[in-house]
């Protein structure tokens, strides 16, 4: 059921805030570092914002994957492509022009993905599919790190692995909300192939060796039915 090629992106909403040039180079060894952009509007909690990601893209020794948590996506996702961000997430509950949203990141030089809420349904999106490079299903309520995982969110996770499989090419499914070691293996099975880690990450001792762990776990929950390196 899940694609080869797994990768952690450790959000740096559980990292210390006054200190987020040295949090970063702690996740060195990670694939992206998250940064949730929430604007007190959609979420009822307030991060940070444009000057910030911008001065975050400077210093990451990883590439920034962008989780907008905002009204009116459409007016300033592509911005966040344009600060620097590898990767822009929008809500589909947010936006109003999608398709316009997803091509003007891309337009932007970056990935483009939407994210569904826990009650959102995927199916009326699937349509989205061919202007996006990752779909991103949300393992809890957005606005805060540190919440139970949602497990009843997993069909949903096998549902968009299944559309991604129709529709062909190479689109990644992203899980974010209480991934940890507990958890990572179900969303593996279920097809998820990029894992969003807040406190799981930013509350261990030895952060490296934390993103380390979660990968082998990953891997372990990895059905063995395709030799390592071939492609679905
Ligand atoms: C929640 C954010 C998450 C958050 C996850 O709205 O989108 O990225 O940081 O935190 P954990 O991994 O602690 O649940
Ligand atoms: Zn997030």
């Amino acid at each position: 059921m899940s694609h080869p090629h797994l990768q952690i992106s450790p959000s740096i909403l559980s990292a210390d805030f006054a200190n987020l040039e040295r949090e970063l180079g702690r996740i060195s060894d990670a694939d992206w570092a998250h940064v949730d952009v929430m604007d007190n509007h959609f979420v009822p909690n307030l991060t940070l914002g444009l000057p910030v990601v911008e001065a975050l893209a400077r210093v990451s020794p990883v590439p920034l994957d962008c989780h907008l948590m905002i009204e009116d996506p459409d007016r300033w996702a592509p911005g966040y492509a344009e600060a620097g961000a590898r990767s822009v997430t929008f809500h589909v509950e947010a936006v109003r022009d999608a398709v316009g949203t997803a091509r003007a990141i891309r337009a932007e030089g970056a990935r483009a993905a939407f994210a569904v809420k826990p009650g959102t349904p995927f199916a009326p999106y699937e349509e989205l599919l061919p202007e996006v490079d990752m779909v991103l299903v949300m393992t809890v309520e957005p606005g805060f790190g540190g919440q139970s995982f949602l497990v009843d969110q997993m069909d949903k996770v096998r549902e968009v692995r299944q559309a991604v499989r129709r529709h062909g090419g190479e689109i990644w499914v992203q899980v974010d909300g209480g991934v940890s070691l507990d958890t990572i293996g179900r969303c593996v099975e279920a097809g998820a192939d990029v894992f969003v880690a807040g406190s799981a990450v930013y509350g261990a001792e030895d952060v490296p060796a934390r993103i380390d762990l979660l990968r082998s776990r990953a891997r372990e929950a990895t059905p063995a039915t395709r030799p390592p390196g071939t492609r679905s």
